[in-house]
C-alpha cells in the first residue's frame, strides 16, 4: 500500500502568530518533539497563504513536515499585479502547489486550459502538483459525476506530465467545509474512476504509483474510515487542519488504518 499524504489547506486562515503555534503543534506530534512518538508512517505536508510561506519554511526547518502552496501562476515572472510565480513559492521552500482547487474554479473563473498551463508550470519548476477535481451537488445529482470528473482529468493532465510529481485530489464540492462528507464508498468509487482514468493517460503501473488523496470535510472521526480505503492515498484536510490536536488525529487515524488493512 502507499504511504498515506496527509495535506493540510489552510486556506485564507491564520495570522503569523496563529500560524506559529499551530506548526509548532503540528511540528510537535508529527516529528515526536512534543513527547510522543514520532510517526514516520505518513508525509505529512502544510499549505499555509503565500505571507506565511518563508516564516513556515524557517518554523519547519529539520522538521519531517513539509511546506506546499496553495495556487501558482503559470508565467516564471512578469506584469501580473496580485500574483505569484511558481519559482517564487519554491524559493520559499515549498515542495508541493495546490492547483485546481474548486474554491479556484468557483470564485476566481479557472478553467481547464489555464489549469494545464499552471500544473505543467509547477512540474517544470520540479515541484509535486496536487491537482484538484470534484463536482457539484447539482452534478451527482444530475448523474454527471464521471464525466465531470473525466472532463477535469482528460483538460488537464497528459503524460507529459510525470508521472512522479503528480497527486490528484478528489474533493467533491458538496463535501467541502460543510461536515457531510463523502462515504468512503462514494470515495472509493470514484477514486477507482481517477486511477482507471490515469491508466489510459500513463499505463496501469505507473497509474498504480500516483497517489489520489480524498479532500472534503475529513476529520478525526472520520479518517479512518476513509483511509482504509484501498484508493484512497490520503487527505486533503481543511477545516480540520486549522487545530494542531484535530490535524495530529487525522493523520494517526490515516496510520493507523493503513497498518490495519496490510
Ligand atoms: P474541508 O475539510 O473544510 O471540508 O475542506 C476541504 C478542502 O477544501 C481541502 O482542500
Amino acid at each position: 500500500m502507499q504511504t498515506p499524504l496527509i495535506a493540510g489547506n489552510w486556506k485564507m486562515h491564520k495570522t503569523l502568530a496563529q500560524a506559529r503555534d499551530l506548526v509548532k503543534g503540528i511540528r510537535d506530534a508529527v516529528d515526536g518533539t512534543g513527547g510522543g512518538a514520532p510517526i514516520t508512517a505518513a508525509e505529512v505536508l502544510v499549505c499555509p497563504p503565500f505571507h506565511l510561506l518563508f516564516p513556515m519554511a524557517k518554523a519547519l526547518a529539520g522538521s519531517r513536515v513539509m511546506l506546499g502552496a496553495q495556487n501558482a501562476h503559470f508565467e516564471p515572472q512578469g506584469a501580473f499585479t496580485g500574483e505569484i510565480a511558481v519559482p517564487m513559492v519554491k524559493e520559499t521552500g515549498c515542495t508541493h502547489v495546490i492547483i485546481g482547487h474548486s474554491e479556484r474554479r468557483q470564485h476566481f473563473g479557472e478553467t481547464g486550459p489555464l489549469l494545464a498551463k499552471k500544473v505543467r508550470a509547477v512540474v517544470a519548476a520540479e515541484l509535486t502538483v496536487i491537482y484538484c477535481v470534484g463536482e457539484t451537488l447539482d452534478e451527482r445529482e444530475g448523474g454527471k459525476t464521471y464525466s465531470v470528473i473525466e472532463r477535469q482529468l482528460g483538460e488537464v493532465l497528459a503524460k507529459d506530465v510525470p508521472a512522479e510529481r503528480l497527486l490528484v485530489a478528489y474533493e467533491p464540492v458538496w463535501a467541502i467545509g460543510t461536515g457531510r462528507n463523502a462515504t468512503p464508498g462514494q470515495a472509493q468509487e470514484v477514486h477507482s474512476l481517477i486511477r482507471s482514468r490515469l491508466s489510459a493517460i500513463y499505463d496501469g503501473r505507473t497509474a498504480g504509483t500516483i497517489r489520489i488523496l480524498y479532500g472534503g470535510s475529513v476529520k478525526p472521526g472520520n479518517a479512518a474510515d476513509l483511509m482504509s480505503q484501498p484508493g484512497v492515498g490520503g487527505a486533503l484536510v481543511g477545516g480540520a487542519c486549522l487545530e494542531a490536536a484535530d490535524f495530529a488525529a487525522i493523520i494517526r487515524a490515516a496510520v493507523g488504518a493503513r497498518s490495519q488493512a496490510r
